[in-house]
Formats: structure tokens, C-alpha cells, sequence
């Protein structure tokens, strides 16, 4: 069978493709595995109850006595394409509760999963546009998505239809303690660099995007790194679409003293995900009327209507504030607990090596660095995965940089904080152990 250019760019076997499949065999699988691969939420037992309850109220008699019929009804109809009005109705009263944004019910879509939001952005801002000044002619410019930190999260490196558009920025690299420890370092935005970049001069740069705090890194871009973002992407007439998949309010998975800001040239793209339920496909994007005008026309022909199911759970949470409450008293310390934990394992196992993490700012990862490593990390995947553990090399999150020729990319990997303290021990004593044999060898 021919398939189209169109199905050629998604089916084409692609690094990340080939391991998301080795991440679901090994699930699958009676070997027993260490898995730190996945981009799995935790399982938090008071989490995981309260959607329970509020899963069963949904079809619960009310104290009236009658059924809680409007969430089941609301399920036996479409919604708009916007998305499910009383969700939207209930985020807006949210987050002008706790941000006092202004918004109204106009500023917010909904969609399947923030994956999709992200295909919908990327399309819309990035690839071919018509150039306003080349008057008549047919001539297009393509346009970038500019990453102004790369490493950033794998998810979007493959959703343009047509090509790939990213254009990203090394990152400034600090060595910082952590918890007054040493052998830690955080990235920084080369604003130099970002501001010279030949693409964004020559207006060649339709969004800028970053995930804050950054799947893979645990990276948490400063407030003054924000403001300076904001104001390049003012000045360039792009939106600034930040990635909050992690952040405030919720899941809250960030530990940094942080402020989270919204005004109508940014793009704020939460997911109901991170708080325990990827398997629902909740997006979230709060942005100016027009852009979510184009969101919902693009559900309209993509979806008929987003799913409505994450929404119902969501939707009573959201106005007690108990989503709130549950991110800041359950998720975030649960996360902040297991990467200390993880930190003290990796310190036990390689404290005398050439070992560097990742100041742990939030998300659900660590990023180690072994500096000078004698193998690529594609390579350490290879070797820790016949030990039975499962972690993501680095290679694949350099969105936009050639990582041939930019040896950190192969110097890193990508591991889960997610698992449970026996898999964390077991995972982490296999990575000791291999790192240890390969620096001990190239002596
Ligand atoms: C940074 C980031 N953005 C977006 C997503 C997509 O999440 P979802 O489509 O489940 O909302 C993920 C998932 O891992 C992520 O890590």
C-alpha cells in the first residue's frame, strides 16, 4: 500500500519511535525491569482516591436524592469544540481566583492531551506562512519554533506536518550545589546567542517555546529569564507558549520560589496528566480569543469535540480548589521526597566519578551528566537495558541542534523519579554499576 507524504513523515521509523516501543515490550514482558524510561505519573495513593470518589460521584444520587445527572449527560453529548463549557467555566473562575488574569470563557480551549495542543501550536505558528511584504507573490517564509533551551521535552520533535521547524538555543551551563552539596549544575539561556540568532532577526521565528519545569531536565527557567523571553517575543510580534505540564497550580511539580505568568501575547498549555491522569487526554490552553478561536476550529475538523471524561472528574476539583490543595500537599512533596532519595542512591553509587545532576527544580526526572563518558549514552542505554534497566539517552532531546557535533548530547540520560524506592535502588545500582566498569576500564 502507498501512503501520502503526510503518512510517510508519521510512519517513518524514528529514533524515539523505536524506543517507546522498547519502554512498552519491556512492560510487557515477565523479565522483571527497572523502569526510570517512562513519562509516567506516579501511582499516589491519596491522589488516586480522591479521583476514585469523585469518579464515583459522578454517577451518585445527590443529596436530593436525584442522580448527579449533569456530568452523565453532559458525557451522552459533544461539546463545542472549544470544549466542555462548565470546565472551562470553572477554570476561568480558577485561575482569575488565584492569578486574577481577567480571563473569560474566551481565553480558554481544551483539547486531547496537551500532546495535541502541541500539534496544533507548532502548525499553526511554525512552517510555511505567506509573507505579508512580498505583496502578490506567492512566495512563502518558512517559519521556526525557537527552543531557547534546548535540552527540551522529546514530545515535539516530530509533530510539523511538514519538515521539521525548530530552531534552538545551547544552554549556558553553571555548576551550582544543591542542598549545600556539590556535583550538581543548572542550565541557563544563552540570551546572547538567542538574540543573535539569524532566524529570529530575519523573522524566521513564529513562537517560542519552553516547558517550565523542562521534561527532561527538571529545569526551572528563572522569573528574570521569563520576563526576558516575554519581552523578545513582544518585540518580534510571536507568542511565548510555555509548556506547563508541570507547574503551578497544578500538579506543582516545581520546588523553586517561582511566579507563574500569563498576558495575552503568551500561550499557557497545562494537562490534567501529571496529576495522575494521563489516561483521560486533558489539554488545557489558556491564550488570547483568536488563538483559541483557531484551536477550536482545528478540534472542529481534528476531534468533532474534545473528550469531555478528564473534564467531568476535573471540573468539581477545580472549583473547591481540592486540585489545588491535592498538588501542593500530596504531588509536589511526593516528587520532591523521591528526588532526594534518587540524589542520595546516585551519590552513594558514583559520588567519586565524574557524575553531575541536574539541580532538581521540578518535573518528575533527573538528567545526569557523565562527563567524558568513553560510550554515548545511546550506547549506556544498550548496556544498562540487557541489565534490566530502562532509562531515555539524551540524543533524542536536542529538538533543532545538530547533536553531531555537540558532544553533551551524548553525555546525558533521562531518568524517572516516578518508580517506587525498590525499582529507584535497584535501577540506580545498576547505573553504579556500569558507569563504574566503564570510567574504571578507560583509566
Ligand atoms: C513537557 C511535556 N509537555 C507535554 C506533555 C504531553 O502531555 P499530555 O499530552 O499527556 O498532556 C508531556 C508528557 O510527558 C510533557 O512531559
Amino acid at each position: 500500500m502507498k501512503f501520502s507524504k503526510f503518512g510517510q513523515k508519521f510512519i517513518q521509523p524514528t529514533g524515539i519511535s523505536q524506543l517507546m516501543d522498547d519502554l512498552g515490550d519491556a512492560l510487557k514482558s515477565d523479565k522483571p525491569v527497572n523502569m526510570l524510561g517512562g513519562g509516567n505519573p506516579a501511582k499516589i495513593e491519596a491522589v488516586n482516591e480522591l479521583f476514585l470518589e469523585t469518579y464515583q460521584a459522578l454517577g451518585e444520587d445527590n443529596s436530593s436524592g436525584e442522580t448527579n445527572s449533569s456530568a452523565i449527560i453532559s458525557m451522552a453529548n459533544y461539546s463545542n469544540p472549544q470544549g466542555d463549557a462548565e470546565f472551562i467555566d470553572a477554570l476561568v473562575g480558577f485561575f482569575n481566583r488565584h492569578y486574577d488574569w481577567k480571563l473569560t470563557a474566551d481565553n480558554i480551549a481544551l483539547t486531547n492531551g496537551s500532546q495535541n495542543a502541541f500539534f496544533y501550536l507548532f502548525n499553526l505558528f511554525g512552517g510555511a506562512f505567506s509573507d505579508d511584504k512580498l505583496d502578490e507573490s506567492s512566495q512563502s517564509v518558512d517559519k521556526s519554533i525557537l527552543l531557547p533551551l534546548a535540552p527540551e521535552y522529546i514530545g515535539y520533535s516530530d509533530v510539523h506536518i511538514d519538515g521539521q521547524h525548530f530552531a534552538a538555543v545551547l544552554p549556558h551551563i553553571d555548576e551550582v550545589t544543591h542542598d549545600g552539596e556539590a556535583g550538581f549544575f543548572k542550565y541557563r539561556v544563552d540570551f546572547e546567542a538567542l538574540e543573535n540568532l539569524p532566524a529570529l532577526k530575519e523573522g524566521r521565528i513564529g513562537a517560542i517555546c519552553c516547558s517550565r519545569p523542562t521534561n527532561p531536565t527538571g529545569n526551572v527557567l528563572t522569573d528574570e529569564e521569563m520576563a526576558h523571553l516575554a519581552e523578545i517575543a513582544k518585540r518580534y510580534e510571536v507568542p511565548l507558549i510555555i509548556d506547563n505540564a508541570y507547574g503551578m497550580p497544578f500538579p506543582n511539580i516545581i520546588y523553586s520560589d517561582v511566579q507563574l505568568s500569563w498576558d495575552d501575547n503568551t500561550i499557557l498549555c497545562f494537562s490534567l496528566s501529571k496529576i495522575g491522569l494521563p489516561g483521560v487526554r486533558t489539554g488545557i490552553i489558556v491564550a488570547a480569543p483568536e488563538v483559541i478561536e483557531a484551536v477550536s476550529a482545528m478540534n472542529a475538523v481534528v476531534n468533532l469535540s474534545p473528550t469531555r471524561f478528564g473534564a467531568s472528574i476535573a471540573t468539581p476539583l477545580v472549583n473547591n480548589d481540592a486540585i489545588k490543595q491535592l498538588s501542593d500537599n500530596e504531588i509536589k512533596p511526593f516528587y520532591q521526597q523521591q528526588a532526594k532519595t534518587a540524589v542520595a542512591l546516585l551519590k552513594n553509587e558514583l559520588g567519586d566519578y565524574p557524575l553531575s545532576i541536574h539541580k532538581p527544580e521540578g518535573a518528575i526526572f533527573l538528567w545526569l551528566w557523565f562527563k567524558d563518558l568513553p560510550i554515548t549514552t545511546l550506547e549506556l542505554y544498550e548496556r544498562l537495558k540487557e541489565k534490566g534497566t530502562l532509562i531515555v539517552p539524551s540524543k533524542y532531546f536536542f529538538p533543532g541542534v545538530d547533536v553531531d557535533n555537540y558532544k553533551h548530547a551524548h553525555e546525558c540520560i533521562r531518568m524517572s523519579i516516578a518508580a517506587d524506592e525498590d525499582t529507584l535502588t535497584k535501577g540506580i545500582a545498576v547505573i553504579g554499576e556500569v558507569i563504574r566498569e566503564l570510567y574504571d576500564k578507560a583509566k
